[in-house]
């Protein structure tokens, strides 16, 4: 298959590539495009046949559900049913974060196919703020279904050229909306009803950290970590989000001893000689996430392309600095795990 490319810099070239993509999804193809957070691989996601070419081209396995994105917030109860118990929670949720990359796991309802909650009772649901991404959606009318356009336990792109080496000739289009606002996927969560407020339990950390939900429920982070076996966030498998370079988080620089001839490269943080991580070694390749001052949405604008220029750099090994686990730090330092788990 040949896979297309259409840009959205001038207005023509817009009005075109929203009619184009609008065109293949109303056909029932899949079309990679930018949401605010990373790119997704967009679905009818009320059409199971146009869903599993989404799985197909990721090579994704059936039991990794799929996350629905809303062409606007009334449409959520299309989809979903919001449990009377939750549902001053949901609302308040919902008119403060969306659309924005929050995403909240609801039980659903029988439109959406079983694939793409692979069987699950429940649905995950959001509305992405990104201009092109909620034209298109708006223009169909419907839900789309759409994971980060990578292959299934890769590095999620963060640009339309990242998905072309994800998923060159597996898809037909690519919508190139340029850099992706935040750079991280978006915080998923579960709400359960409780007194005197919900329990809100974050299944992923992403853009939306502890601090911004605090107010609407008693937040509890979702500790498990298993290797390759279903969790509660089923895609949260302990191995994600991986380059095929072996990455190492190395919790202290007093921890590394490299070995002879092996070729080391360096993810930093802020590329700081004082942090003790910039002269340890005779780095092959260093990209730095912020650098000079350490601004953690900076960071995660570069992280996901920092780690594939990186994985593509002829080292041997990625050494990844640790960030502060606070705010987007979480949602970082949960994906650097998640890499380092593979190896
Ligand atoms: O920012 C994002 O969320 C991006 C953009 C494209 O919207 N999407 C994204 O999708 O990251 P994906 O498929 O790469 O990750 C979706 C995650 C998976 O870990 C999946 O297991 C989880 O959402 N998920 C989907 N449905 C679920 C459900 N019913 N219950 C629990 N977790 C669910
Ligand atoms: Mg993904």
């Amino acid at each position: 298959m040949q896979t297309t490319v259409l840009h959205t810099d001038e207005p023509e070239h817009l009005h075109r590539a929203v009619a184009e993509a609008t065109r293949l999804l109303k056909a029932g193809e899949i079309v990679a495009m930018p949401t605010e957070t990373v790119y997704g691989l967009a679905a009818d996601a009320l059409n199971a046949d146009a869903v599993a070419k989404v799985f197909a081209a990721k090579e994704r396995p059936a039991f990794d559900p799929l996350i629905v994105h809303l062409p606007t917030k009334q449409s959520l109860n299309d989809v979903a049913d919001v449990p009377e118990s939750i549902r001053k929670t949901v609302i308040q949720l919902i008119e403060r974060f969306w659309p924005g990359p929050l995403t909240l796991i609801l039980p659903k309802k029988a439109c959406i196919p079983d694939i793409v909650t692979s069987g699950m009772p429940t649905v995950a649901v959001r509305m992405s703020s990104h201009p092109i991404f909620k034209r298109i959606v708006q223009e169909l009318g419907r839900p789309l279904a759409a994971p980060s356009a990578n292959r299934f336990g890769s590095i999620s792109p963060t640009s339309a050229s990242a998905v072309v080496a994800e998923l060159d000739g597996r898809i037909p289009l690519v919508i190139d909306g340029g850099a992706c606002l935040h750079g991280i996927e978006s915080t998923i969560i579960k709400i359960e009803p409780a007194e005197p407020k919900p329990m809100i339990t974050i299944l992923r950390p992403g853009p939306i950290i502890p601090d911004d939900l605090k107010q609407y429920g008693r937040l509890q982070r979702h500790q498990k970590h298993l290797v390759n076996e279903v969790s509660e966030a089923p895609g949260q498998l302990a191995s994600h989000y991986a380059p095929r370079t072996p990455l190492r988080l190395l919790e202290s620089p007093k921890d590394f001893i490299p070995e002879h001839g092996k070729k080391y490269a360096l993810l930093s943080f802020c590329g700081d000689a004082d942090d003790g991580y910039v002269d340890l070694t005779d780095w092959h390749q260093i990209m730095i996430l912020s650098p000079g001052n350490g601004k953690l949405p900076e960071a995660a604008v570069r992280f996901f392309y920092a780690l594939r220029e990186l994985d593509h750099s002829g080292a041997d090994e990625i050494i990844a600095e640790p960030l502060h686990e606070h705010g987007l730090g979480i949602a970082m330092m949960d994906r650097l795990r998640r890499a380092a788990a593979k190896f």
